[in-house]
């Protein structure tokens, strides 16, 4: 080796070392790798399961619940394997580039001496999101709250003056109680879980939140005991229902819903019910956000599609500043180790029919989007 190629050599060792401190001794990351373990800027594994994602100001903030500690099967779930672990809260990231994250801290953290509390960490929380309000300059949370034999089945209401928190819980409650929705049948008034439900409100388990273009806010949430999806307008400020819902998909069984608009179309992914267990992913779209909905199947293509690359999904990330860009967010769960459930996002294809296509990549980055 001549001298020059070891100066050369030196100068660039040095340069990674400078740029390794100046990153907080992170390497950078440009690509996604799904099912792979995900750091965050401080070498620890990105905690944020059932997560959806805020872009705010330039900033994307990832949220999603914090999983620590013992997984173990509660006596109350033995039935259908429902482990869980200790609810620690709503973790949050932030990051310019979606590869890289900075670990924001938790920003709802479980209450631990207050068992009659929504979040006492017996309890369940799950599928976090957080929406910007630009009329009350605040952030709000919505979530599924649960007992650990998941019954109480509700939806949690979390508000905050900025985006890394912290938040500050405000209640929980089952939707739309004492109203009847949009489309009920003459039967459902009178028989069955919704009419059972009419004047407590109606069961909330796994949820999202879609804000459209008009600045509207819905709660999508699986109810009547998982059988239906239900859509709930919010009130202006996003923080309770309006009075105003509809069911979508009934009998269909569906958790994890997504929801994303393209070109004027309301697209919805969601999966099965088959507990920590992956199924085939549903798809579905409208031209209105209250349907009808047509449904279009597993969007899943190739090796794996059957159990959605083994995974369920969460959210629809829409990537900035690319159009028609838009990110599958879904959670691989290790049933035995729940904080070791990885995450799988992949870049969102639709055929020509406008059908939502997934395909399995080991590794990726947002060139995908341009081609
Ligand atoms: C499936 C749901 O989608 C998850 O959020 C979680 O509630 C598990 N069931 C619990 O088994």
């Amino acid at each position: 080796m001549t001298m020059r190629n070891l100066n050369m050599k030196t100068g660039l060792t040095l340069f990674a070392l400078i740029s390794l401190i100046i990153s907080g001794c992170q390497p950078q990351k440009s690509s996604i790798k799904p099912g792979e373990v995900w750091e965050d800027d401080n070498g620890l594994f990105i905690n944020a399961h059932g997560g959806g994602v805020l872009y705010h100001d330039g900033t994307y903030y990832l949220y999603g619940e914090m999983k620590e500690g013992e997984t173990y099967l509660p006596e109350c779930n033995k039935s259908w394997g429902g482990t869980r672990v200790d609810v620690t809260g709503v973790s949050c990231y932030s990051s310019n580039d979606l590869f890289n994250w900075k670990y924001e801290g938790v920003v709802l953290p479980a209450v631990e001496d207050d068992p009659s509390h929504d979040l006492y960490k017996g309890n369940v929380l799950e599928r976090p999101k957080v929406i910007y309000n630009a009329k009350t300059n605040k952030f709000v949370m919505w979530m599924h709250v649960d007992s650990k034999d998941y019954s109480k089945a509700a939806a949690g209401v979390a508000v905050s003056n900025f985006p890394t928190g912290p938040f500050e819980y405000i209640e929980s409650f089952r939707p739309n109680a004492g109203v009847w929705p949009v489309n009920a049948a003459e039967a459902d008034t009178t028989e069955g879980i919704l009419a059972r439900d009419f004047e407590g409100g109606q069961m909330a388990r796994d949820m999202t939140i879609f804000v459209d273009d008009d600045e509207k806010a819905y709660q999508f949430y699986s109810s009547e005991n998982n059988a239906t999806m239900h859509i709930s307008e919010l009130t202006d400020d996003y923080l309770r229902p309006t009075g105003k819902y509809k069911r979508v998909f009934p009998g269909r069984k569906m958790e994890a819903p997504a929801v994303f608009k393209k070109e004027g179309r309301y697209y919805f992914i969601a999966s099965g019910c088959t507990a920590w267990e992956p199924n085939p992913a549903r798809s579905a779209v409208a031209e209105s956000i209250w349907g009808p909905w047509e449904e279009l199947g597993n969007p899943c293509i190739g090796e794996g599609a059957e159990k959605t690359f083994t995974s369920q999904s969460t959210y629809v990330l829409p990537v900035q500043g690319k159009s028609d860009a838009f990110i599958f967010m879904a959670d691989r769960w290790n049933k035995d180790d729940l904080p070791d459930s990885r995450y799988i996002w992949l870049p969102i294809k639709f055929d020509e029919s406008g059908k939502i296509v997934l395909e399995w990549h080991d590794e990726w980055d947002l060139s995908v989007f341009d081609k």
